[in-house]
């Protein structure tokens, strides 16, 4: 994937302003809850009984932190997507087997989040670039995959 100059200042433009943790511990907070099952991959978490429970729990927001951070290098590193993300293809495909169809929820989940903390900031043409970019990034982490 190519990403143009104004893809580029799009994604920047949002991202500099994101919290990762707030973000990340949304973004994974939701994917499972509105896809519950990508819970099971994360059943030694503690309390994921309900959706008050699993957006409180401390340790599914420090995992999304860790998540959105990771794709902070991504934002940095977007033209080599591939190389960027070989090591944790590999770990969510041999390590962890994470089916790679939960990239793209993880990625999607991620868009909606952003929407709702940018608003009307967040146009088509950044929904645009983002979209390009979570779809990038999803190729790259499946890219290992065997
Ligand atoms: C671990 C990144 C999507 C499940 C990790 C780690 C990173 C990461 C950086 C830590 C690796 C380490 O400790 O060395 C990402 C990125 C994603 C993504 C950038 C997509 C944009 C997913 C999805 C799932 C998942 C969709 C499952 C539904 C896991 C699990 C771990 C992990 C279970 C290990 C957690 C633990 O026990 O500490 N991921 N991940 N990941 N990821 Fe992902």
């Amino acid at each position: 994937v190519h990403f143009t100059a104004e893809e580029k200042a799009a994604i920047t433009s949002i991202w500099e302003k994101v919290d990762v943790e707030k973000a990340g511990g949304e973004t994974l907070g939701r994917l499972l809850i509105v896809y519950p099952w990508t819970q099971r991959f994360f059943d030694k978490f503690g309390n994921l009984s309900s959706a008050q429970a699993i957006m409180g729990n401390p340790r599914i927001r420090a995992h999304g932190k860790k998540v959105l951070t990771s794709l902070g290098l991504a934002v940095k590193n977007i033209d080599n997507l591939k190389e960027v993300f070989a090591h944790l293809s590999e770990l969510h495909c041999d390590k962890l087997h994470v089916d790679p169809e939960n990239f793209k929820l993880l990625g999607n989940t991620l868009v909606i989040v952003l929407s709702s903390y940018f608003g009307k900031e967040f146009t088509a043409e950044v929904q645009a670039a983002w979209q390009k970019l979570v779809a990038g990034v999803a190729n790259a982490l499946a890219h290992k995959y065997h």
